[in-house]
């Protein structure tokens, strides 16, 4: 992965919340954070007494260089979000600058956690589609931003063996959104649930209390029946 093509944006424990309808039960759980990146989730989890452990290609890199490609993009991709604001609904967030100012105490609060989160092994260079954990490590695991969002750039193989990799390793998963970067539900979601079903997984796709990106609403909710 080279850090320059890399657009570092960082979620906060409520998006988490909400995008996942995340109960204080579900928060109590081994909880595997795919595709982190720079959010704070692990962060404040673990300072309330949580266990998180979040894998992304991204901490292969140090907490000054993720910090410089942070400053380096941050006006551009705030400018991009004005140019577009009518994609988004502004109830969450009021507006781009509180959007900005929101994101960018998400991830300094992880750039200040990053060393000792890494020391702690909370903060892995880990990559889909392949995962070096052993069978059912953790109770949940949360893929915020990168599965089906990205269809334009992952392929259906690649979301079918990630999707089966991440039940491997997790008893239960949930993805959000199911809707790719043009805003059009993802190709591959109907395959994934066909797939799943397919293999004694239960496959829901659940509303969820979260909606910033128009029609990014929904998350998929996948649990072993046998
Ligand atoms: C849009 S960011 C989302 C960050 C965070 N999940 C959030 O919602 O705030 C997507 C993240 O996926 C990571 N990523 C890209 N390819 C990946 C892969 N194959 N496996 C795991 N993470 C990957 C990127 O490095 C980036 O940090």
């Amino acid at each position: 992965m080279k850090l320059a093509e890399i657009v570092p944006w960082g979620r906060t424990q409520e998006e988490y919340r909400r995008m996942f309808n995340l109960t204080d039960a579900d928060l109590g759980k081994r909880i595997l954070g795919v595709g982190d990146g720079p959010a704070s989730f692990n962060a404040e989890q673990t300072a309330a007494g949580g266990s998180v452990v979040s894998i992304d290609p991204v901490y292969a890199f140090s907490a000054q260089e993720i910090e410089k490609r942070i400053e380096a993009t941050y006006h551009t991709i705030i400018e991009n979000v004005q140019t577009d604001e009518a994609q988004y609904n502004w109830t969450f967030f009021q507006n781009p600058d509180e959007l900005g100012r929101e994101r960018m105490k998400a991830m300094n609060h992880f750039l200040t956690d990053y060393e000792t989160g890494k020391q702690q092994d909370r903060y892995l260079v880990y990559a889909l589609p392949r995962l070096p954990f052993s069978d059912q490590s953790f109770d949940l695991a949360l893929c915020s931003h990168l599965l089906f969002l990205y269809s334009e750039h992952l392929s259906e193989a690649f979301h079918q063996t990630a999707i089966q990799e991440l039940m491997r390793v997790a008893n239960e998963v949930r993805i959000f959104p199911l809707i790719s970067l043009t805003g059009i539900p993802s190709p591959y979601l109907n395959q994934v649930l066909a797939d799943c079903r397919s293999q004694h997984i239960q496959a829901e796709v659940v509303h969820v209390p979260y909606h910033f990106q128009k029609g990014a609403f929904q998350m998929l909710q996948l649990t072993r029946t046998a």
